[in-house]
């Protein structure tokens, strides 16, 4: 049943009903609230990590690029040749906007790394931190 979606959404076709019962799901799920993402790991943050030296409150099993998100942190890096900002853009590892230092090591995607209590992430700032050096 797709009462409550627009036709001009959902098209009518029967060879789309598939994808119109997955877009109804959705639909229904943004409608109530439930939204389209489920946390997968702990609600409380109950663990530490550090970006910047400075400590923040993460929870047991999220992502890096998840924790830093919800820190509201202004941006993860910048890039070699402009110096513009990014932050996490696809969340499953293929566009490399979430890259940032984790435990030393530069460049790592945030989007693939689980957080662990005492981590220490740092920002990378254009070209030096991609050649493995900080900016003094
Ligand atoms: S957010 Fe795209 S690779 Fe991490």
């Amino acid at each position: 049943m797709i009462g409550s979606i627009p036709s001009s959404l959902t098209g009518g076709d029967h060879r789309h009903a598939v994808e119109n019962d997955r877009f109804e799901a959705i639909w229904q799920n943004n409608r109530t609230g439930a939204g389209m993402f489920t946390s997968i790991g702990s609600t409380e943050a109950t663990i530490t990590v550090f970006l910047d030296d400075k400590p923040i409150q993460a929870r047991e099993g999220e992502t890096v690029a998840a924790c830093l998100l919800r820190a509201s942190v202004p941006y993860f890096r910048t890039t070699p040749v402009s110096g513009s900002a990014r932050l996490p853009y696809c969340m499953i590892g293929l566009c490399f906007d979430c890259l940032i230092e984790i435990d030393g090591i530069g460049s790592r995607q945030a989007c693939l790394s689980q957080v662990r209590h005492g981590m220490r992430l740092r920002t990378q700032e254009g070209a030096a931190a991609v050649a493995g050096e900080h900016l003094q």
